[in-house]
């Protein structure tokens, strides 16, 4: 079983959390890390494919070839957590028990507060209907968890005060799950208000007793940063940390001196390449971590293929400079096309 406490994790992140930033972020320091949240009844429609040519195992929908879900088991095995969006526990076991074999955890999504997850039950509408998301946790554990060996576990999000917050929590706690992870924002909050950290200890102290381990989330912005909340709010050891938004500008970050944006991409794109990533995803990835100051930014969005995209990259300067004048041959790529229809 995955142990928790104490990690820096890379979160669950639609769209950001796909293989080659995985890779990057356990490469570079990442204890853990969380595939983007999948929905259970778009997984349950996918069939397991062994992947032998990237190493790699895909679970495809019948009839297509952009996987729902790849992971890598020699760089992903003992460190992954699959996260599913789900309102209804037979829908939860079902796609559970499709992925178990290939990852080492599997968490549920009650904080998300967009209205897509809201209005069908699943998300932060789950804080709301706590027997359910109860529930689904016990049968979890039941039927997944405990029969598999594997770790299941919540990502939750504050509720409006103190009280409510710890007796949820010590309900959740009660379903026999093995770990929680707290967004210490509540529902409404966005991403760039100030976290609420008043009470984490008091949170732990729930946790703890119930032998549920803890990770906090929400404005973590380093290891050091990290390190520094730790410190002063005097946080136990056994406490984690979880980074989201500068984890997807810079899936490095987990380190002491994270990289410098200019060698992340270089890096990136050379993981996306070789796992066969796919072009807008890759594209969606680069746009977060080149800054929208640097020329590159624009260079990048006008490539249309990896063979474009490498020759930027090739005019990258060593502190981030343009070596070059990338516009010509994305001009010349453009020109070739139009001849070729
Ligand atoms: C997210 N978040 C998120 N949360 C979740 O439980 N499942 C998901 O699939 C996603 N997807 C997602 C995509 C992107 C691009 C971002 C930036 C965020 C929320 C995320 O995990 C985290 O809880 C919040 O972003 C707060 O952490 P930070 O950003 O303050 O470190």
């Amino acid at each position: 079983m995955l142990s928790f406490a104490g990690k820096l994790v890379l979160a669950p992140m639609v769209r950001a959390g796909e293989l080659p930033t995985r890779i990057l972020a356990i490469r570079n320091g990442a204890d853990l890390v969380w595939g983007p949240e999948i929905i259970d009844k778009k997984l349950i429609q996918c069939k397991r494919h062994v992947n032998e040519k990237l190493g790699c195992v895909d679970y495809l929908v019948d009839g297509t070839t952009s996987p729902v879900f790849r992971t890598c088991p020699q760089i992903e095995k003992g460190k992954i957590v699959f996260q599913i969006g789900t309102s209804t526990p037979s829908l939860a076991i079902q796609a559970a028990l499709t992925v178990i074999q290939d990852v080492d955890g599997i968490d549920i999504n009650a904080g998300c507060p967009k209205h897509f997850s809201i209005h069908s039950g699943m998300g932060a509408a789950l804080l709301r209907t706590p027997d359910k998301l109860c529930e689904i946790l016990c049968e979890l554990v039941e039927k997944v968890g405990r029969p598999y060996g594997k770790t299941i576990s919540v990502k939750i999000r504050l509720l409006d005060n103190r009280e409510d917050t710890l007796q949820l929590i010590n309900r959740l706690c009660q379903t026999g799950i093995s770990h929680l992870t707290v967004h210490c924002r509540t529902t409404p909050m966005r991403n760039r208000e100030q976290p609420i950290r008043g009470y984490i200890k008091e949170i732990y102290e729930v946790c703890q007793t119930n032998g549920v381990t803890l990770i906090i989330n929400g404005g973590i912005k380093s290891r050091s940063h990290f390190q520094e909340i730790q410190r002063d709010l005097e946080l136990p050891k056994e406490i984690g940390g979880m980074m989201a938004d500068c984890a997807e500008q810079n899936p490095t970050v987990f380190l002491d001196s994270p990289i410098e944006w200019f060698d992340v991409v270089k890096q990136y794109v050379r993981i996306a390449n070789d796992y066969d990533n796919n072009l807008g995803n890759t594209k969606y990835m680069i746009s977060r971590i080149v800054p929208g100051k640097s020329k590159f930014y624009q260079f990048f969005a006008r490539c249309k293929t990896f063979q474009e995209i490498e020759h930027v990259l090739g005019l990258l300067g060593p502190k981030g400079d343009p070596l070059g004048d990338p516009l010509p041959f994305i001009e010349n790529c453009r020109q070739q096309e139009k001849l070729a229809k």
